[in-house]
């Protein structure tokens, strides 16, 4: 093995650095940091083209369906880096990854290398004092993984002499390489992005108060007591050896100031893939198009109870991992049971069906679930038949007119025949249901102790006639395969009419910023990442359809009632203040586009070049453009703003030094003003 400490600072390249990203979630869905790695792709790649790799963790499950399989020939040390690991058993799937910017991707299975888990364990503990007890698959993960890309790293910059490399790693479980590559002096400079820190996430899930108490945390006895010191150990050096350290929001940026006891460089905001369509309102038509879909399940799951009116009836829902109390799910019922009894009291004529989908351990969809799809559409058949045969004998009658006949078409008897009848009527029968239509599509693994379950049990939403709120609880993902529900998540948000997430613990939040970019309004709080950049970069964001609950000034009965006051006031719009309020909110998608985002990556990069590399830097003057195109500075400033020209992630801004480099580097296209103008300009 050629030696892996070989300094090569002096002579490496920084005008055109190599990039490695590195996520547990390359290739392999998990939650929202697989769609920061997919959505920001085509931005990386228009920038670094075939200079940019990213790696993970190789899923057999899902690679082969992903990944297009190569072989580097085109790069000697790529390819002698996989051979010298392959030679010592290591398995990789190299290629290309088949999403939208085609980037090159690495990914290593684990399994291959358990044989070492020990040494490597033994190797960390010498080398770092950080401890692993023997059974945490998630940290055994980990640790190959982590010793994998280390290893790899070692052996691609030991033969990549001549440019500088960047490696990128997010969350704690890609995090691991960092300190490894800084102990063996490997020459790459790394940056390390947060996307929640682990001890914030298990405090929240308890109940306590986790706001007002983070400065004052002991971490090490917080993290033992919760049996995760190992991890949070891990998390934490890899937050400390890198050389530049991010995250995706202030609030994030605070916690980990306080949990992992390294201040944030810098924010680096996450962004959405934004596709404009050519025709202005053809979101407005894929939403009507979605929402039959969805009108046709509710057809068939409240069958025997549909006694509402469909053009009456909105959609709501919450979605993501299941986290109850973090995601704030607890709140959404209870909200909804208060939007109940409004409904019913002001006698309303809306009916909510509010969907909740959040994966949960599960044996299969229950046969009530599948009949109610089966019955409907057996009576959709029928009808289908049924009117064939009833056209056909139309078509008879009024074919034997003679001309000296009068054209009466007032006695249609005769058209449904008996027979047809009796079919008609035992498909209307199969609709009788002792039953109320059920709350949730799947057999529970644990359902008498599924907070879910146990919360709506509380608030009685049973789905009665009477209840102006129906409950959903679907507990998978969607997918456009199902049986049941059957589109893809984003069809169905595009059908949806209101996403509500009332987050307790959200460093970001991805799913109320996904229904934005669909020009579909959304609720969401002040404790999370997304919902706090809204606030600080828009004037007013719940009159553009972006509601945010206050969850730190005021108490949880507070919270609730202004969640429900939220809702109920949507339910009292009519169609066209609905079609409005999306057109507006679609009009934000901008500011969450990768487009304007993604030059905070390209500044995190720069900076640990910067600090790996800081006598490159002497005398030049430091490109923040990342390969952006400029664009010319002259935005009004407007109060929240007010800078004028500054880029949405300098309101982290990546440490002091960078702050007068970054307010002229803004490439974005559109800021908060000039949507606002542009909305002024279409109202007038
Ligand atoms: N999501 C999905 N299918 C679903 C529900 C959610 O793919 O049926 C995705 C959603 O598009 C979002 C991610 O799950 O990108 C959740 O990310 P978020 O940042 O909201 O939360 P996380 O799970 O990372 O905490
Ligand atoms: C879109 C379509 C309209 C449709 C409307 C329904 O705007 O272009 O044709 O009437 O959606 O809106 P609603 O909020 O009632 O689902
Ligand atoms: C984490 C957070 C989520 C965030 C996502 C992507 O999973 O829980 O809030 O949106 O990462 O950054």
């Amino acid at each position: 093995m050629p030696p892996l400490t070989l300094d090569t600072s002096d002579s490496r390249d920084c005008s055109r650095p190599l990039l490695f990203e590195c996520a547990w979630e390359v290739a392999n869905k998990v939650g929202g940091i697989y769609t920061v790695i997919k959505t920001k792709i085509p931005v990386t790649v228009s920038e670094f083209g075939d200079r940019y790799c990213l790696i993970g963790p190789l899923s057999y499950k899902t690679a082969p369906m992903e990944v297009e399989a190569l072989e580097p020939t085109d790069d000697p040390a790529l390819s002698e880096a996989l051979k010298s690991m392959r030679d010592r058993g290591v398995k990789i799937l190299y290629g290309r990854w088949l999403v939208e910017g085609a980037p090159r991707v690495l990914l290593f299975d684990t399994g291959s290398q358990y044989h070492r888990l020990d040494e490597w364990k033994t190797d960390l503990w010498n080398l770092a004092g950080i401890p692993t007890p023997p059974n945490d698959h998630e940290t055994n993960e980990t640790i190959i993984f982590g010793y994998l890309v280390a290893w790899f790293l070692g052996e691609f910059a030991s033969r990549e002499l001549k440019t500088a490399i960047v490696a990128h790693f997010h969350e704690w479980q890609a995090g691991l390489a960092i300190p490894l590559c800084r102990k063996r002096h490997i020459d790459v400079c790394t940056v390390f992005t947060t996307h929640a820190t682990l001890l914030g996430r298990y405090l929240c899930a308890g109940s306590v108060d986790f706001y007002n108490n983070l400065e004052y945390f002991d971490v090490d006895h917080e993290a033992g007591k919760r049996g995760i010191y190992h991890r949070y150990c891990i998390e934490r050096s890899a937050a400390h050896s890198a050389d530049v350290f991010t995250t995706v929001s202030h609030i994030t940026a605070f916690e980990s100031e306080h949990l992992l006891k390294r201040k944030p460089d810098g924010v680096l905001p996450n962004g959405l893939n934004v596709v404009k369509f050519s025709a202005m309102h053809e979101f407005q038509n894929l939403h009507a198009k979605a929402k039959a879909k969805i009108n046709e399940f509710v057809r068939g799951h409240f069958y025997g109870h549909y006694d509402f009116d469909l053009e009456n009836t909105l959609y709501m829902f919450t979605a993501g991992r299941y986290e109850y109390r973090n995601k704030g799910v607890d709140m959404f019922i209870e909200s909804l049971a208060r939007l109940n009894h409004r409904l019913q009291k002001a006698n309303s004529p809306m009916t909510v069906v509010a969907f909740i989908i959040m994966p949960a351990a599960t044996q299969s969809y229950t046969i009530e679930a599948l009949k109610g799809q089966a019955v409907i559409k057996q009576l959709q058949d029928t009808v289908t038949e049924i009117q064939g045969r009833i056209g056909q004998r139309l078509f008879e009658k009024a074919a034997r007119y003679q001309s000296n006949d009068n054209v009466d078409l007032s006695n249609i008897d005769g058209l449904l025949s008996d027979e047809d009848k009796v079919l008609l009527k035992r498909r209307i029968f199969a609709l009788k249901r002792g039953t109320f239509p059920p709350v949730v599509t799947h057999n529970m693994a644990d359902d008498a102790n599924d907070p879910i379950l146990n919360q709506i049990r509380r608030v009685q939403l049973f789905n009665k006639s009477s209840d102006r709120v129906k409950v959903i609880f679907h507990p998978d993902f969607l997918n456009s395969n199902n049986p049941i529900l059957g589109l893809d998540y984003e069809e169905f948000v595009r059908g949806c009419h209101l996403g509500v997430f009332p987050s307790y613990y959200e460093p970001w939040g991805y799913t109320p910023s996904e229904c934005t970019v669909m020009g579909i309004p959304s609720i969401t709080t002040n404790l999370s990442g997304f919902g706090c950049f809204m606030n600080d970069i828009i004037e007013n964001p719940s009159e553009e359809g972006c509601y945010i609950v206050d969850r730190r000034a005021q108490s949880v009965e507070e919270s609730v009632n202004q969640l429900t006051d939220y809702m109920t006031t949507f339910c009292q719009k009519t169609r066209r203040q609905r079609i409005n309020q999306r057109n507006r909110v679609e009009r934000l998608s901008p500011l969450l586009d990768w487009k304007n985002l993604g030059i905070e990556y390209a500044k995190a990069r720069q900076l640990s070049l910067r600090r790996a590399y800081p006598d490159r830097f002497l005398n030049d003057e430091l490109d923040m453009s990342g390969g952006f195109e400029k664009m010319p500075l002259s935005i009004p400033g407007s109060p929240r703003y007010r800078h004028g020209a500054m880029t949405p992630g300098d309101l982290g801004t990546l440490t002091e030094e960078m702050q007068h480099l970054a307010t002229t580097d803004y490439n974005g296209t559109q800021s908060w003003h000039d949507i606002r103008q542009m909305g002024d300009e279409e109202e007038n």
